[in-house]
């Protein structure tokens, strides 16, 4: 049953699946890294493999793509596994991250002074840790802001603080909005210029703004929009302050291609439009340096989760494969991580990747629920238990954004390959 379109795999009866990674789609045989699957997965499934060589791509582009005068942060939560930001701090101006837990993976492999710490709720701890080691704290409230002072305080220490801005704007077309509403992220806009001049009167390292409008947007004309917006904002709040921003985070909010008819965005497009407003900005940003903050754009197209199929059964008339892994290691490709309407992500047969399918199945996991589904009736090669399945896009918000312990199965391994 050959498909006249190989890409995305899907036609009558079937449902389509997303677009696979350009390095990956159109091999015979799926290689990570250079390495086949079938070596990654000697060692046990469910396995996350991480390919470098296309992290270090999509920055490289990305910072052929930016105006010079842009720093790039990783959100360390998209992946935090140790080897894999060990590599990823290297090709990276900052880290972004939002517990203690992620601030001491951080501080281990980049300066305290290219680390940035924000999310609601920390707690005196975090801000004592955040505070002792010079990371900038991006404050989320003013509660937060009194407490950060007198820890420091009593640290007689002078902390660089910035703040975060809940923006009266969203990122348009984005599936997770951060703005331009009631937020527990940020400090309202129109409360900004207060908060920055008791910290400035109170002598703290100012550190400047921290806008988030959004994440997981493929409309290029809107992050073109929010990013003038925020840097008109952030010109706005520095002028009613008194006092210019060291540095603006811009945020971030670019989004990859997850399903079908996804487009991959054209970064070369918001990296020129970005430039053009850097060049006119007002003059109180004259001295300010800039950053994105990136999570799934740098690192998710990267990775991809091998399972193996443990069984193939009929019911109902439907062919399952049921394979050793699913939503406790990757909810998101179940679509149970944020999604509204559940789609297929990319998904292979790991020795036949754009091969011609030979019937529709379902891939589900090995967990007793109806919510744990790798795949909704996709047309696929015949595959037999043994068979390798990859799941792609699980680069970001794959093992740290699902739950491991649910059902008690093992977790899933992670490696990496494809370093210079
Ligand atoms: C403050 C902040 N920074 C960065 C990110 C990373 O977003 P993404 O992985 O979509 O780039 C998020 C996502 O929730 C966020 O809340």
């Amino acid at each position: 049953m050959p498909l006249s379109q190989p890409s995305p795999r899907g036609g009558e009866g079937f449902k389509p699946i997303g677009p696979i990674p350009p390095e990956f789609a159109g091999q015979a045989r799926l290689a990570i890294g250079g390495r086949d699957a079938t070596e990654w997965a000697a060692d046990g499934t469910p396995v996350f493999v991480y390919d470098m060589a296309v992290v270090a791509n999509r920055i490289a582009r990305l910072r052929a793509a930016l105006p010079a005068k842009i720093d790039i942060h990783y959100a360390i939560k998209a992946n935090p596994f140790v080897p894999f930001l060990q590599n990823v701090s290297e090709l990276v101006d900052g880290l972004d991250v939002a517990s203690s837990g992620e601030l001491t993976k951080a501080l281990a492999v980049k300066p305290a002074a290219t680390i940035s710490f924000a999310g609601p709720g920390k707690r005196d701890e975090e801000l004592d840790a955040a505070i002792s080691a010079g990371v900038t704290i991006n404050l989320e409230s003013e509660g937060e802001a009194e407490r950060a002072l007198a820890l420091a305080d009593r640290l007689g220490v002078t902390p660089r603080l910035a703040v975060r801005v809940n923006p009266d704007f969203e990122l348009r077309g984005s599936g997770m909005k951060m703005g331009g509403r009631a937020s527990p992220f940020g400090i309202d806009a129109v409360r900004v210029p207060s908060l920055v001049r008791r910290l400035v009167g109170a002598g703290v390292d100012w550190r400047g703004f921290h806008i988030f409008a959004g994440s997981q947007s493929l409309d290029v004309q809107a992050i073109i929009e929010t990013q003038a917006a925020t840097l008109a904002l952030a010109a706005r709040l520095a002028d009613d302050a008194g006092t210019a921003p060291p540095l603006v985070n811009l945020g971030g909010g670019f989004g990859i291609p997850y399903f079908a008819g996804d487009v991959a965005l054209d970064v070369e497009a918001i990296g020129a439009a970005l430039g053009e407003r850097l060049a006119a900005r007002p003059a109180i940003l004259g001295g300010s340096r800039f950053a994105i903050e990136l999570g799934r754009w740098l690192v998710g197209e990267a990775g991809v989760y091998l399972t193996r199929v443990v069984d193939r059964k009929e019911s109902g008339g439907e062919t399952f494969l049921v394979v050793d892994g699913g939503l406790n290691h990757q909810l998101a490709a179940t679509g149970n991580f944020g999604t509204v309407v559940r789609r297929n992500y990319p998904i292979a047969l790991a020795r036949d990747v754009m091969g011609s399918a030979a019937e529709t199945v379902s891939i589900v996991g090995p967990l007793c629920t109806p919510l744990d589904r790798l795949a909704d009736r996709i047309a696929f090669p015949r595959a037999e238990p043994g068979d390798l399945v990859a799941v792609f896009l699980a680069g970001a918000y794959g093992a740290t954004a699902s739950p491991a312990a649910f059902l008690g199965h093992p977790p899933a391994r992670e490696v990496i390959g494809g370093q210079a």
